[in-house]
């Protein structure tokens, strides 16, 4: 037998909706298999704060670190003010576990309706730089609420910590059929960032002469997004670009009730963490009307990260099944998350 410690972080809004069916589907995948999962239930977020005035303290981040992987679901309430539970929790997490990879894989389901009237075949990922760029809090503000305020957030770039991001969408895309990479960024302003990364996709490039690139201005990026996103094979891009085309990316393959994602930390020195790419949605929280089916898919990528392919791909056919049936029927967070793990069962 092998068993997996499984850090849970359910967290804000439909969060523990999400991840209590996220666990309903991996024990469903791991049911016949000599594989145990072990879950330690972390209490982090808005409740939390509230009651202690505590993020994510140094021994609980100590007691993540122990664990093979993280399941999270969702971080952020409109009642804590903005940016302290992102950047004292989520953001904090992918820094501290040094989680430089964040993978956010873009499928059209058969079945699934896209905002677009001709989408195409759509089939890329987006692999997010995640310790880097304006989200490393290197700023501040002086004079703040004054007429003369200064506010800076400095995006930082790492030969380093570019480098070994370019280096592993690279690999992405060498294992993929079309071995196509596209460099999202804007190095006709940003020129110091901007040509860094450039440089950077033409050297690494020399290691793998078998997959071709391309460059976009993520401006234009966000233009085919929506023109031909069946152009895209490996998205390569900073921290906050990523952000933002990834939103627009699950907005035309389905939304963000499918939209998984993982946060990984290549050389395992740390455990990774997966987690849906959606918010906490209070507007809905506690209603069983949040899908499941995100949080479901990201279970997916971390039995694929635990070197549990099988496992992973029947819960991805179970979700492609679910999808190619589900027309308009609506069905609770449990109904979905019940149907799944049924189809993986089978
Ligand atoms: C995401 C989210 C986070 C991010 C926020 C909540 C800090 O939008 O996972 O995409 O900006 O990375
Ligand atoms: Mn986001």
């Amino acid at each position: 037998t092998r068993n997996i410690e499984l850090a849970v972080v359910a967290g804000d809004g439909i969060g523990t909706e999400v991840v209590e069916q996220g666990l309903t589907v991996l024990e469903a995948a791991l049911a016949d298999s000599d594989v145990k999962v072990a879950t330690t239930d972390f209490d982090l977020g808005a409740r939390r704060w509230h009651a202690t005035g505590e993020t994510l303290t140094d021994e609980t981040l100590a007691a993540i670190k122990g664990h093979d992987a993280i399941l999270l679901g969702a971080i952020g309430d409109p009642t804590v003010p903005s940016g302290v539970l992102e950047r004292g929790l989520l953001l904090k997490l992918r820094f501290a576990l040094d989680h430089y990879v964040n993978l956010r894989p873009n499928k059209l389901y058969e079945g699934v309706a896209s905002p677009l009237a001709n989408p195409g075949d759509v089939d890329f990922v987006v692999v997010r730089e995640g310790t880097e760029g304006p989200y490393v809090g290197n700023g501040g503000s002086i004079r703040t609420g004054t007429p003369h305020e200064v506010a800076t957030e400095v995006s930082l770039n790492t030969a380093f910590g570019v480098e070994r991001v370019v280096r592993y969408a690279f690999e992405k895309a060498a294992n993929r059929e079309r071995k196509h990479l596209t460099l999202v960024h804007k190095h006709n302003v940003l020129v110091n960032a901007g040509h860094l990364w450039r440089r950077t996709v033409e050297a690494v490039n020399a290691e793998f002469p078998e997959v071709t690139t391309d460059y976009l201005h993520v401006d234009a990026a966000t233009i085919f997004l929506v023109t031909k996103p069946s152009r895209f094979d490996v998205i390569v891009t900073d921290n906050l670009f990523g952000d933002i085309i990834t939103d627009e990316a699950a907005a035309i393959t389905g939304g963000m009730g499918l939209a998984g994602s993982a946060n990984i930390n290549p050389d395992g020195t740390f455990p990774s963490m997966f987690e849906p790419i959606h918010g906490s949605a209070p507007d809905i929280a506690g209603q069983g009307k949040a899908d499941p089916t995100a949080t479901v898919l990201s279970v997916s990528m971390l039995l694929d990260h635990l070197g549990l392919a099988d496992e992973a791909a029947r819960i991805e056919r179970a979700v492609a099944a679910d999808l190619a049936e589900r027309g308009t029927s609506v069905r609770t967070t449990a109904e979905v998350g019940a149907d799944l793990a049924a189809r993986v069962r089978r």
